[in-house]
């Protein structure tokens, strides 16, 4: 559950991007607290907005037009009188051709999809920074008696022997896409320009950039920070761009004795984001294009958007430039506690390194001391307590299993809590809402004791407050409740140390779960990204630490950095780095405990990275993934070659080790299930022909391995089977190959959420958009806010959603329609008492006999909804305000048909489709109302609209102006 796995305030309280408040309160863990309006928008696409590709005859190529593609698509335009407003071009004929549309008349989208130049139409999508889990400034600079970071991290990726033998990345060049960097901390080099670690880069946007208004470029990619307006909770100019290039590139001489993974290579900063942390994805193309442009050996992104399918625009331009032979790293989401099928772009581009993270193996502490005589325990934070002298502990519980402890206002009978050190144990709502009940109290310092989540530092959102150990909190919540009045004391001038975690080195709770919905394995690999020690600009004190898959991926970066500065840069090294990682990762188990099993490979990829042992590695492994799809579509028998390129024979020993299999998706609600997800030993059964051979210098073998999806495992909750295909070598070395694979088939996974889990009423819901359940039969009169809308959540990802306007009484063939005349009063009583709420069973025939009054939406490739977003994707409306070529709906009465193509599903199929009849509505003015008679549409701004009830005209009648470019 979120807010109990959340180490920081950050996690609870980070702005909603793109959702109303109402959505996600900090401290529910579902969403009954309100139904939003359709007036706010919860999806992370931009209406309206797409990106044309282009096809363009290579450079050279005979079919060469005399204009550029751009000005024969624009001319093309104007012969078919389409009217589009234009913004961005990319014009790389090697990458990427096209350019970025707002198109106000959807039917138009089908002519310009007809035109012989253009190959695709994709939807604009919003980037964001994923939420950091945690942000801590540290007063370090000024701040001498720190001692130095281990550099753990570097330790824990052998990234510290390679430092040893001299490789820091040199010769390799980096474009960071982010929010620029900080080029005048002393740490990241204090200059730009051909003589400093950051050599050059471009600022996509500006400062004032929103990700909604219109970019404002510069040649400087500083990552601006305005001190007034520095909010961690906003996520707003805190320099995360600054963190990134730390982690890469911090400069040796530093007080904390730390440096970058390859702090020796050049960095190019490519801004696009401002301070509100996001971006529209056409400004991202462009930057991919440039870093390409510019020459940069490995790119990477620690920026995503829902996505789910490797099909988005970001995503396929990432992965042309991996193809090209360029490095490509970008993050996973935070978003691991919500669950498997949450793969975000670019990461889910094929041949993109997806990366995820784990925690760090050491945390910055401080010991306090006990009046009893006990022994000193430690807090985790980079800076002291300021308190001087003891303070007595209060315990809001004195049970120490509670798990919603100080989660509701405290008890009228609690005395001032001014004088005490409060200590509350984590979980079961944020730690903003436990703090503000215990401060209404009085209380001003807080000690937050673990509840079993990873150990971090906390974010006190302005409070006075740390986390401890729960053994450390279990022993003070005792002696309080024994009367024993043990206090606490604090030295305020006590410097930090370090303490190691027992955790260390495991996934981060928060480290997002793929696999993609076309079964690809994302993340590839796990990097450290837990408690990160980096660089942040100067006006926050030059010094922070921060968690998440942002910080894990430039990680990955400067590890192919030096991947490449000692293999040699070349297209073909480049194109090895990914598999290179993979084959040489360690596998991550899920506990430290002695024969804990391993994670599953939906979230650990291939493990933690060795960049030592991948550079080192003496054996070529024909692949480092085994894609094992479905059980309709499994690819179970595979061949895998090792090729020996030493002087020796070597011997290869070949053996399986599985990962754990995972639940998926609940088969009561056939949502997906959110952490912790059900996990069982059951394992795919593996044969390998032959185990042990032995492989002459200079040549290759092989053997062939039979993997089968474990038996005992339930279907229905669509279970990830996943594992290792290992390797030992007679030179002492090891290699491994994920698989993973589904043990049911995807076509049956439901797409619809039909439950009342997230809003306290049936799913879909058809509400007026005020998220009022309207009258049965209601008319609306489509002026103003007066109309009817469809909340909706995807329980899955689909290739395809349809929502069309159908009559009230429409036969799809062979289906009675449920709640016919009765209204969502009925409906929802019904789905109380388990009716199936209005479902459609999709009888044989074709779908597309049902006859549609017109098309109200149509979304290609949308991801899965989660249960409680911080990125922007909680949950859908389908507004009826207009048909979706923007022609009025006629006066009449309707209902509004939802289909969605199932994975794997066929277009063409109606039993694919999962699909749902909302109730009926009328269109009209309504008998009360005194407002002109008009069948306008408030979103319609194109000149003659019809009233016509035929919606299917390829060609727009509508205007015949010319484009603007
Ligand atoms: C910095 O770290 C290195 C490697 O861990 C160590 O050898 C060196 O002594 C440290 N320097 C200082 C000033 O602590
Ligand atoms: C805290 O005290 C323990 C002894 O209880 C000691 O082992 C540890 O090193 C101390 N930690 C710090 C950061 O001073
Ligand atoms: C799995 O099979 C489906 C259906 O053929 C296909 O679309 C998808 O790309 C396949 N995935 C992999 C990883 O092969
Ligand atoms: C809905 O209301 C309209 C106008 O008020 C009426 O004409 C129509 O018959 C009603 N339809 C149903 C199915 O109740």
């Amino acid at each position: 559950m979120r807010a109990a796995a959340c180490i920081a305030f950050v996690c609870a309280l980070s702005l909603h991007l793109f959702n109303p408040p109402t959505l996600v309160s900090a401290s529910s863990l579902d969403r009954r607290d309100g139904i939003p309006s359709a007036a706010a928008d919860a999806e992370n696409i931009v209406p309206g907005k797409y990106i044309i590709e282009l096809d363009s005859p290579a450079a050279g190529s005979k079919h060469k037009r005399s204009l550029t593609p751009h000005q024969d698509f624009y001319d093309e335009l104007a012969r078919r009188g389409i009217s589009v407003e234009t913004g961005i071009e990319f014009n790389d004929p090697n990458l990427f051709v096209g350019l970025e549309v707002s198109v106000g008349n959807s039917a138009d989208l089908d002519v310009i999809l007809s035109m012989q130049r253009v190959v695709a139409i994709r939807q604009v999508l919003m980037m964001a920074i994923p939420p950091l889990v945690k942000y801590q400034p540290v007063n370090g600079v000024n701040d001498p008696a720190l001692p130095p970071d281990t550099q753990s991290t570097h330790v824990m990726t052998g990234v510290d022997k390679l430092h040893a033998q001299g490789n820091f990345g040199q010769g390799i060049q980096i474009g960071i896409i982010d929010s620029g960097i900080d080029y005048l901390n002393p740490s990241l080099g204090g200059g730009i320009g051909s003589n400093f670690l950051v050599k050059g880069g471009y600022d996509f946007v500006g400062d004032a950039y929103t990700g909604g208004n219109t970019p404002v470029p510069d040649d400087d990619p500083m990552d601006t920070h305005r001190g007034a307006q520095f909010s961690v909770e906003s996520r707003a100019c805190y320099g995360h761009g600054t963190h990134v290039a730390g982690i890469i590139a911090a400069q040796p001489g530093n007080i904390y004795n730390i440096t970058g993974v390859a702090y020796k290579s050049s960095i190019y900063a490519y801004r696009v984001l401002g301070c509100t942390g996001t971006a529209q994805d056409p400004v991202v193309v462009e930057a991919l294009l440039r870093a390409y442009r510019d020459g940069n050996d490995v790119i990477t992104l620690s920026l995503s958007s829902g996505s789910g399918w490797s099909t988005s625009t970001t995503g396929v331009v990432a992965s042309r430039i991996a193809k090209k032979g360029r490095v490509v790293t970008a993050s996973l989401t935070n978003d691991g506690q919500m669950g498997a099928w949450n793969t975000p772009a670019p990461a889910s581009g094929d041949d993109v390194i997806a990366v995820g993270s784990v925690e760090n193996s050491v945390l910055p502490s401080i010991n306090v001391t006990l009046s009893d005589g006990h022994a000193p325990i430690p807090y985790f934070s980079l800076r002291a307590f300021p308190v001087s002298g003891s303070l007595p502990v209060y315990a809001t519980s004195t049970d120490v299993t509670i798990t919603n402890d100080a989660c509701n206002p405290l008890p009228a009978n609690t005395p001032n809590l001014a004088g005490y050190l409060v200590v509350i144990r984590r979980g079961g709502c944020s730690v903003a809402t436990k703090f503000a009940n215990a401060a209404a109290k009085g209380a001003k310092y807080f000690f937050l004791y673990n509840d079993g989540s990873a150990l971090g530092i906390i974010s006190s959102g302005g409070y006075i407050a740390v986390l401890i150990r729960a053994e450390d909190g279990v022993y003070l919540v005792n002696s309080f409740a024994s009367g024993a009045n043990v206090k606490v004391t604090f030295s305020p001038s006590t410097a930090p140390g370090f303490t190691e975690i027992p955790g260390g080195g495991l996934i981060s709770t928060y480290s997002g779960m793929g696999p993609t919905y076309d079964l690809r394995i994302k993340p590839a690999v796990v990097a450290p990204g837990g408690n990160i020690l980096s660089t942040i600009p100067r006006a926050f004190g030059g010094w922070g630490v921060s968690s998440g898959t942002s910080m894990a991926t430039p990680f990955v970066a400067g590890s192919a950095a030096l991947y490449l500065s000692a293999r040699g840069k070349g297209d073909k090294t480049a194109r090895s780095v990914k598999k290179a990682l993979q084959n040489t990762a360690m596998m991550v188990p899920a506990s430290t405990a002695d024969g804990a099993p391993y994670v599953s490979v939906a979230q650990q990829g291939a493990g933690l990275i060795n960049v030592y042992n991948a550079i080192h590695a003496r054996t070529v492994v024909s692949t480092s993934e085994l894609l094992l799809n479905d059980t309709a579509y499994g690819n179970n028998v595979q061949i895998i070659t090792l090729s020996n390129p030493t002087k020796k024979s070597v011997t290869y020993t070949v053996s399986h080790t599985p990962g754990l299999t995972i639940s998926t998706i609940n088969s009561a609600t056939k949502l997906p299930y959110t952490s912790p997800l059900p996990t069982s030993s059951q394992a795919a059964s593996v044969s390998i022909l032959s185990q042990k051979f032995t492989v002459w210098p200079g040549f290759f073998n092989g053997f062939i391995l039979s993997i089968q999806p474990p038996a005992g495992v339930d279907p229905k909750t669509f279970p990830i089977y996943s594992g290792f295909v290992t390797i030992s070598s007679s030179l002492g070395e090891t290699f491994s190959i994920p698989y993973l694979g589904v043990a049911a088939k995807m076509k049956d996974m439901a797409i619809l959420d039909r439950t009342a889990q997230s809003f306290g009423i049936q799913l879909p819901a058809l509400l007026d958009s005020a998220g009022k359940v309207p009258k049965p039969n209601q008319t609306f009169s489509l002026i103003g806010n007066d109309y009817p809308a469809i909340l909706y959540r995807r329980a899955a990802g689909t290739p395809s959603f349809l929502a069309d306007l159908v009559m009230p009484n429409t036969q799809v063939p062979g289906v009675t329609p449920a709640a016919k005349k009765r209204g969502l009063f009925w409906n929802w009583l019904n789905g109380i008492f388990g009716n199936n709420n209005g479902r459609i069973t999709v009888p044989s025939g074709s779908f597309f006999n049902v006859p549609t009054v017109g098309p109200v939406q149509s979304f290609p490739y949308k991801p899965r909804h989660i249960v409680a977003s911080d990125e922007g994707n909680g949950y859908d409306w389908v507004r009826v305000t207009s048909f979706l070529n923007r022609t009025a709906i006629p006066n009449g009465t309707y209902r509004l048909l939802i289909r969605s193509l199932k994975v794997t599903g066929n277009r063409n199929v109606e039993e694919d489709y999962d699909a749902w009849l909302s109730p009926v509505f009328t269109i009209g003015t309504p008998s009360n109302s005194t407002t002109t008679t008009s069948t306008s549409t408030p979103l319609s701004t194109s000149t003659s609209a019809s009233t016509s009830s035929s919606t299917s005209t390829p060609v727009s009648s509508t205007s015949s102006s010319t484009v603007s470019v």
